[in-house]
Parts: C-alpha cells; sequence; structure tokens
C-alpha cells in the first residue's frame, strides 16, 4: 500500500540533455565535448558509442575522458586503415622511436621503445605480424640501435635484414646463447650504472651511454613450446632467460618485440609472467578469442571484442594497447626490396662489448 514512507524507482522520464559544446572539424570527422551532468560517468557515453556512429552516419564514434566531467566524442568519418591513401607525414626521427603505420584517426602510429621497453605482438597467421616486425626494423635500422634477431621460422623472415642485425638466431639452441649472451650484457650494463650512480643508461653521460639493444622475436611460441623431455629444459631455459632480460632490460636499453600466432597460458607459466613484463601491446586478426584476451584483456578489456571484429582481408591491420588505451592501426607495409636496400645502407657500428655472434644453430653477421 502507497503511503508517506513508500519510494519509487525508475528512471526519469525526462532526460536531461547533454551540455554538448561546439563540433570541431578534424582531418576526417568532427569532435564534440560534453560536460557531465551529476550523475553520469563516460561509461554510459562508451555503451551508447555505436549509436551515436549510426545516428550520426560516420564510421566510428570514440568516446574518452581528457578530464573528470569532461567526455569527447570523436566521430570518424571513413576508416582511414582502408584503401591506399597517402601516408601521414612522419614526425623528426628520435632514438628508439619508429614509425610504424597510421591510426584510424589518420595520424601516424608512433612507438618509443623509451616509453613502453616492450611489446608483445600477436595474429594468425598472414595477419601481418612479420610485415610490422619488418618496418619496425626499418625504422630501427636507421638508428645507432644494436638489433638482435631470433625467428623460429628458420630465419625465413628476419633473415631478409640479416646484414644489419648483430646476430641472429635460427633454432631455440642459438636463442638461448643469443639470449645467454645478450643477459651478460645487461648484468654488465648493470654494473657499469651501480659504479657511475646512476638508475639507468639514460642518466649516463652520452660519452660512455652504451647503444640501446633491442631483440626481436618471431614466433615466441616456439621458444616456449614443450616438446619433449629436452624441449622442457630448453623452453624453461628461454622463458627465464626471457623474463629476465624484460625484468632487468627496460632502464638498461636493452628492449623486447615478441611476435606470436598464439599466445596462451598453455606455453606454461613462463608466458604470462613474461606478458606481464610486455608494457605494449599488439594484436592483429586472431583465430581463437583466447590470444586476443591474452594480449589485450588485462590492459584494455574493451579492446578484445574490437580486435576480433578485425577480418581476413583487413591485412596489417590491428588492435593496439598501452596501459589501458586502445586504438586500431595498420602498419605500414615494407617491401622485402626495400629492406634489403635499408640494410645495405645502415651496417651501422656496434658497441665493443656486444656482440660475439652467435655459433653454431646462429647465422654469422659479417
Ligand atoms: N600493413 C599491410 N598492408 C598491406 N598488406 C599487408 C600488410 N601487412 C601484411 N600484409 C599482407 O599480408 C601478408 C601476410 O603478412 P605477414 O607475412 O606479415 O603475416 P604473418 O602474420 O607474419 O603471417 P605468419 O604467421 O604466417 O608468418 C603479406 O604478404 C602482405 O601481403
Ligand atoms: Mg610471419
Amino acid at each position: 500500500m502507497l503511503n508517506r514512507d513508500t519510494m519509487v524507482t525508475g528512471t526519469i522520464l525526462k532526460g536531461l540533455p547533454p551540455r554538448i559544446g561546439i563540433p570541431r572539424m578534424t582531418r576526417n570527422g568532427f569532435w564534440v565535448r560534453v560536460r557531465l551532468h551529476p550523475g553520469q560517468t563516460p561509461a554510459q557515453f562508451i555503451a551508447v558509442a555505436d549509436a551515436f556512429a549510426h545516428a550520426w552516419r560516420v564510421h566510428q564514434v570514440r568516446v574518452t575522458s581528457p578530464r573528470r566531467g569532461v567526455v569527447e566524442l570523436k566521430a570518424i568519418g571513413y576508416d582511414p586503415l582502408t584503401g591506399d591513401r597517402a601516408w601521414p607525414t612522419p614526425p623528426a626521427p628520435r632514438l628508439l622511436t619508429a614509425t610504424l603505420g597510421r591510426t584510424d584517426d589518420d595520424a601516424t602510429w608512433t612507438v618509443d621503445l623509451r616509453k613502453v621497453p616492450h611489446w608483445l605482438v600477436t595474429g594468425a597467421t598472414q595477419s601481418g605480424k612479420s610485415t610490422l616486425l619488418a618496418s619496425w626494423l626499418t625504422e630501427l635500422g636507421s638508428q645507432p640501435v644494436i638489433l638482435v634477431g631470433i625467428d623460429l621460422k628458420g630465419g625465413m623472415e628476419l633473415g631478409l635484414y640479416e646484414r644489419r642485425l648483430s646476430a641472429l638466431a635460427v633454432d631455440r639452441a642459438g636463442a638461448i646463447k643469443v639470449l645467454t649472451t645478450v643477459l651478460s650484457e645487461v648484468m654488465e650494463r648493470m654494473a657499469d650504472c651501480r659504479t657511475a650512480g646512476v638508475r639507468s643508461v639514460w642518466d649516463l653521460p652520452e660519452m660512455t651511454r652504451p647503444d640501446p639493444v633491442v631483440i626481436i622475436v618471431d614466433e615466441v611460441a616456439e621458444l616456449l613450446l614443450v616438446a619433449s623431455l629436452n624441449g622442457r629444459k630448453e623452453a624453461t631455459e628461454c622463458a627465464t632467460l626471457l623474463l629476465r632480460i624484460a625484468q632487468l632490460g627496460a632502464a638498461l636499453g636493452v628492449h623486447l618485440i615478441l611476435a606470436a600466432q598464439r599466445f596462451g597460458s598453455d606455453l606454461g607459466p613462463g608466458a604470462t609472467a613474461i606478458r606481464a613484463q610486455m608494457g605494449g601491446r599488439v594484436c592483429h586478426r586472431v583465430n581463437d578469442e583466447q590470444t586476443a584476451v591474452m594480449t589485450l584483456g588485462d590492459l584494455a578489456p574493451d579492446a578484445v571484442a574490437v580486435a576480433q571484429t578485425i577480418t581476413e582481408d583487413e591485412k596489417g591491420v590491428a588492435v593496439t594497447a598501452v596501459e589501458g588505451q586502445w586504438r586500431r592501426v595498420r602498419s605500414r607495409w615494407t617491401t622485402p626490396s626495400a629492406l634489403r636496400n635499408h640494410a645495405d645502407l645502415t651496417n651501422l657500428p656496434l658497441t665493443d662489448a656486444f656482440l660475439t655472434p652467435p655459433q653454431e644453430g646462429g647465422v654469422e653477421h659479417d
């Protein structure tokens, strides 16, 4: 029975219209700022972003909240990741920064390894992983960076870049040798930093600062897979080495870029621990949900569904996530011949301490 103490809950019939600012045009759409009413949260806008896209007849609406009480709606008129549009102008080159492609708001997709030191790249076969690695190598190849390759596909992919690599391992035994060498370099750098009383190589004077090292692994799952008893020992050793390098390397200018078709917890406890060290993620088209969840789920859960919508025709398209922020991107397609030409041009000096080229199991660098 209704009386004075009865409380009625429900949704108000007359909604408060959002306080929308003046729309501002962008290269491929517009953006608008919305001031939130008390009780409103960005999540409510995120939930209806798709409805906005349909109402405004645009490709996509992205919702961000640059500060408390404010939401920005960015309407993207067309998908800049499709077709053969001209590439946006890349920013001025900086050490360890690579322009890898374009983002879905038609800006350059730039990755700075000094900001995010380690990356995990996943994707089904033919989704564009090696192409992305090639474009990363091309960018880093023109910088004073020591590049180390581990290509468990018999060197087919990274072999193209062999002349620019300081070491290339093509099997697990070779990979262990290379990673052990890198780890001893990490230890040496750590001792140098301790002697100099600094916390990272970037605090060392420029004259004595060692060149950064970037280890690129194509098909990291092959390193961690256990196929036999002997394989178990090698896999554990690889996982331990990668983990140690990832944990210690960031401050010492040693970086990891790991690519895998599939990256799941079935690769052993090492895989999850390694993933936790990979601050940057790139997820191409995947065949299984687990790989998408493994790649993006812990950093940007709402990006998992977006990664799963990438189709077979969208080669090179991926979702990248860093600290809860995600975006759709597409890598720049690099031809093998461009790589070879580039490799001829950029046989840059390496630090003296580094690197004895790998012995058996690895391919020697001339
Ligand atoms: N950004 C891109 N733009 C256009 N085409 C691309 C792009 N990335 C990849 N492709 C095309 O997709 C094909 C497969 O790419 P890639 O070899 O990089 O895939 P992958 O993920 O490494 O496959 P696998 O796991 O079998 O090694 C390439 O031959 C290339 O033609
Ligand atoms: Mg590949």
